[in-house]
Formats: structure tokens, C-alpha cells, sequence
């Protein structure tokens, strides 16, 4: 993908972009508390939680210190416990967050997701962040059957080059949320779609697994 179209993309993003309430955010606790919200729930569905969790919860330090059975109280309804088990232990186990996605990564219960995010969002870091979204569209951009999950995370690393990272990964999301979806992508609205590869068989990108029957 050349310059220019990153350009696109990225004036695309600040015309158009969510106005999510992690938008912009630098403090890491708050974008890790968000994307490992986002990991499970709709990005619209999670701005309460988001809110909830750290008006209780602002600082990893507060997080540390309260007890556990609070924090699964706080963070009831957005489901999946063992996530909120894990950022506590996580704020116990560290006073501050490490800035590299490498240190991010070592932490407890830290995935390759999450550690990009953490690491381009907050810190600036040269990463491609690689979720459900970002895999479809680079996969139709560049008409990718069956990409690895390597093959995928080196080419959104290689992306992140002459663009701002935070900006670059969240407008690669939000093109895979609102213009480049599952079913009935709208290519006549992407701002790639003058080079991507995949537009006139989007469906085709990456291969749909077979259901078994
Ligand atoms: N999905 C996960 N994290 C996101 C973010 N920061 N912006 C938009 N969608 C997301």
C-alpha cells in the first residue's frame, strides 16, 4: 500500500472515525482496560463498562489494591471473569506498564493482541495491531485466501511505516467495523477501494471456513 492511500485512509479515519471514548487516549491502564474490553464486546456496547470500570477503578495502582470480588462486581455484565481475574492480577503483579510490546507480552495474561495495542495506542510504537477486522481487510486488500497469523501480523507491522500508529491501527479497525464488514461490505464508501484486490469478489477474502456438517 503506497503513501498516498495511507493518507486516504487516515483522512478517511478523521472524517468519519467513532467517537469512541478511548479515542486518543494515551494513559496505557486506560487503553489496556479498553481493549481488553473490546476483545469481547461490541466497541458501542462497551463505552459503559469502559466508563464504570474506571470511575471505580483509575489507576492501575487503585486497581491493585481493591479486592478481587469488587473488581468482578464492577466489571459484571461485560462478561467473560476471567478477563477482569486477569488485569487484577496483572495490576498486582507490575506499578506501571511497560512501553515495548515485547515487555507488554510477558506480562500475565497478556496476548499478542493486547500487547500491540497497549504498545502502538498508548506508546507509539511502529506495530500493526492484527484483530477480526484488520485480518478481513487486509486479506481482501491483497486478496488473501488462508493467511497466517504471521503472515497477517508481519504485513500490518510493515503497514504501520510513515503513519502515525495509533491512528493507522484504530482507522484499519474502524474501516473493518463500518465499511469493510463480513457481509455486504461497502466498497463504493472505502477509501481503498481504488487498489484493492479483493473488491470484486469481497466474499472470497479470506476463504470462509467450511461449517461442519
Ligand atoms: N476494536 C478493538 N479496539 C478498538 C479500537 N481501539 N478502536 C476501534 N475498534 C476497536
Amino acid at each position: 500500500m503506497d503513501q498516498g492511500l495511507k493518507e486516504t485512509l487516515l483522512a478517511w479515519y478523521r472524517a468519519t472515525a467513532r467517537p469512541l471514548p478511548w479515542r486518543g487516549e494515551k494513559d496505557p491502564y486506560r487503553v489496556l482496560v479498553a481493549e481488553v474490553l473490546l476483545q469481547q464486546t461490541r466497541a458501542a456496547q462497551a463505552a459503559p463498562y469502559y466508563h464504570r470500570f474506571l470511575k471505580r477503578f483509575p489507576t492501575l495502582e487503585a486497581l491493585a489494591q481493591a479486592p478481587l470480588e469488587e473488581v468482578l462486581k464492577v466489571w459484571a455484565g461485560a462478561g467473560y471473569y476471567a478477563r477482569a481475574r486477569n488485569l487484577h492480577r496483572l495490576a498486582q503483579s507490575v506499578s506501571e506498564l511497560p512501553r515495548s510490546r515485547e515487555a507488554l507480552l510477558a506480562l500475565p495474561g497478556v496476548g499478542p493482541y493486547t500487547a500491540a495495542a497497549v504498545a502502538a495506542l498508548a506508546f507509539g510504537e511502529r506495530v500493526g495491531v492484527v484483530d477480526g477486522n484488520v485480518r478481513r481487510v487486509l486479506a481482501r486488500f491483497y486478496a488473501l485466501e488462508d493467511p497466517s497469523p504471521q503472515a497477517l501480523w508481519r504485513l500490518a507491522d510493515a503497514l504501520v511505516e510513515g503513519v502515525d500508529p495509533a491512528a493507522w491501527n484504530q482507522a484499519l479497525m474502524d474501516l473493518g467495523a463500518l465499511v469493510c464488514t463480513p457481509r455486504r461490505p461497502r466498497c463504493g464508501d472505502c477509501p481503498l477501494s481504488p487498489s484493492c484486490r479483493g473488491r470484486e469478489d469481497p466474499g472470497a477474502y479470506p476463504r470462509p471456513r467450511r461449517r461442519s456438517q
